[in-house]
């Protein structure tokens, strides 16, 4: 995959059903009630639905800090725990789908390996982003500590966390429209889960 493929994450549009192949058969309408919407992916689905909330909730607090409209010692007692944990487990989160779900889940359909190769390429994409994201927060902490710039930092978190939130938004949803309807047809048993 190509850096300009793997950067498509910010501006493609979302998967056709040449790439989510199983979407028709199984429409986000019938998941919640489906017999083989299983405890695994009703945990994985609760943990993109985590990630949608705290990135969102992220985005909008930098971006009202860069806006001058909080003050910096309760925003930054507000962002870094939230922060850490954002970051801390989408890594883990990108880590266990990568060594543990993809490779099951190429291996039953080979007509998903398009999508699985897209997504992959997210992960590298959005892992930079959350380098970059720990770094400008540091950035930002000691700059507010008189070791250095404050906007500067102050822009590029909001500006970093609106990439990683939308990203993030497009991520999810594409990779749940390849990924829950496998499991559907399927059953997590049937597919070693
Ligand atoms: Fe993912
Ligand atoms: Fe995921």
């Amino acid at each position: 995959m190509s850096a300009a493929e793997a950067d498509g994450l910010f501006t493609r549009a979302p998967f056709g059903d040449d790439i989510a192949v199983l979407r028709a058969r199984f429409p986000r309408e019938v998941w919640p009630a489906h017999r083989n919407l299983g405890q695994t992916a009703r945990f994985w689905l609760d943990r993109h639905g985590m990630f949608r909330e705290l990135g969102d909730m992220l985005k909008t607090g930098a971006v009202e800090f860069a806006e001058g409209r909080v003050e910096a010692k309760p925003f930054m007692g507000w962002l870094g725990p939230r922060l850490s944990l954002f970051l801390n487990e989408l890594h883990t989160h990108h880590h266990v789908e990568d060594e543990h779900y993809f490779p099951v889940f190429r291996a039953a359909d080979a007509r998903l390996g398009r999508g699985f190769d897209i997504l992959d390429a997210d992960h590298h994409t959005l892992d930079a982003l959350i380098h970059e994201l720990a770094a400008t927060g540091n950035a930002l902490s000691e700059g507010l500590r008189g070791h250095g710039d404050v906007a500067r930092p102050s822009a590029d978190l909001a500006e970093r966390l609106t990439r990683a939130s939308n990203g993030l938004l497009r991520h999810l949803e594409d990779e749940e429209d390849i990924v829950v309807p496998l499991i559907l047809d399927r059953s997590e048993g049937g597919l070693g889960l």
